[in-house]
């Protein structure tokens, strides 16, 4: 599967293209809006590119960035690719106009993947001709220095897509883990906006300030998050293992879950205000900098994994 096609060049369209082309894949990239990928996706890749190149996480940027390109029009991005990859905007009719779009013009054999961060493909894939080889492949932003895919197949997707498409992703450099049923919001998501849901209830209701749920989560859990997850950190912490760990705090647990308010009611004050203290340290136009600042400090964490692991001879 050398020639793939990525549709949407936003923020995650334009991330995949260095995925697939880094690997030495064909990329066409198309956008529906005008100017998207000349004027704003090739600009950003080439940035992308010189970033990776001056962390030695690529060799030859420029052969990377010519494996890209533009076209102007869904059929033709599409006709020739043995993969796509959507990055649409997360709308379902946005998304269902798509499939039926790519159905129509992709080879019958041409796996249609998309990157919905929550929509369960069975709402949207069978607008798709032949929906039994598309299916959710949800990447982590900026999925070139971020490994993890969720894949979701729907439940008409074929096992040998399944199959087919994991292989790929795998080969393409990204580490892909199989969500076996149909749930909103994957894995991950469920698991971030479960957490994200808890901290706007604790700010909105006084107990700490913004701030304060970063610093939680920077100098505290995601410490041990970067390289052991959950489970495996309640097994270290208890003489009993795992076991131990919910004898012992079993009911504190439950006893706080019920307590949590993941369907805390926040208001646009709350909003405005987070808003507020997270823009006097990033104002709204210097984004497109602290995201280049913070790809930088993602590859020195993985270059730092990696030596970390030979080092202790992982
Ligand atoms: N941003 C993230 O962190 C993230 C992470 C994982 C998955 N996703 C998912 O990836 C998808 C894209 O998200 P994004 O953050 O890149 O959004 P974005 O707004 O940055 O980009 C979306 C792009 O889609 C284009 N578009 C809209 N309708 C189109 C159409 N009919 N045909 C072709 N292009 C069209 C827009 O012009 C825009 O450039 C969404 O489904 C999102 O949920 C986002």
């Amino acid at each position: 599967m050398n020639l793939v096609a990525c549709i949407g060049a936003g923020n995650v369209g334009r991330a995949w293209a260095i995925v697939f082309a880094r690997a030495g894949c064909e990329v066409t990239l198309y956008d529906s809006a005008a100017g998207a990928v000349e004027q704003h996706a090739l600009p950003a890749i080439q940035q992308s590119l010189r970033d990776l190149a001056a962390a030695g996480w690529v060799d030859d940027a420029a052969a990377i960035l010519a494996r890209i390109h533009a076209t102007d029009s869904l059929p033709s991005a599409v006709c020739g690719a043995t993969y796509v990859q959507e990055s649409v905007k997360e709308d379902l009719a946005t998304k269902r106009a798509v499939f039926a779009q790519l159905g129509q013009h992709a080879p019958p054999e041409t796996i249609l993947a998309s990157s919905t961060s929550a929509i369960p493909g069975s709402q949207f894939l069978d607008a798709a001709a032949q929906a039994e080889r598309c299916l959710v492949a949800h990447p982590v932003n900026p999925p070139y220095l971020i490994p993890l895919v969720e894949v979701c197949p729907a439940p008409f997707t074929t096992p040998a897509v399944v199959d087919r498409c994991t292989e790929f992703l795998r080969r393409v450099g990204q580490q892909p883990i199989l969500v076996r049923r149909e749930v909103p919001g994957f894995i991950l998501n469920r698991l971030q906006f479960t957490l994200v849901a808890e901290a706007l209830h604790l700010v909105g209701e006084g107990y700490c300030e913004p701030d304060d749920i970063d610093k939680v989560l920077k100098h505290g859990l995601a410490m041990r998050w970067a390289f052991i997850g959950p489970f495996e950190v309640a097994h270290l912490n208890a003489t009993g293992g795992f076991a131990g760990f919910i004898d012992n705090l079993g009911d504190m647990m439950r006893t706080l879950a019920r307590d949590a308010k993941t369907d805390y009611n926040w208001g646009p004050e709350l909003v405005a205000a987070i808003h507020h203290e997270l823009a006097k340290k990033t104002p709204v136009e210097q984004i497109a900098p602290r995201q280049a600042w913070r790809d930088r400090r993602i590859m020195a964490l993985r270059t730092h994994l990696a030596d970390a692991a030979d080092r202790l001879g992982e």
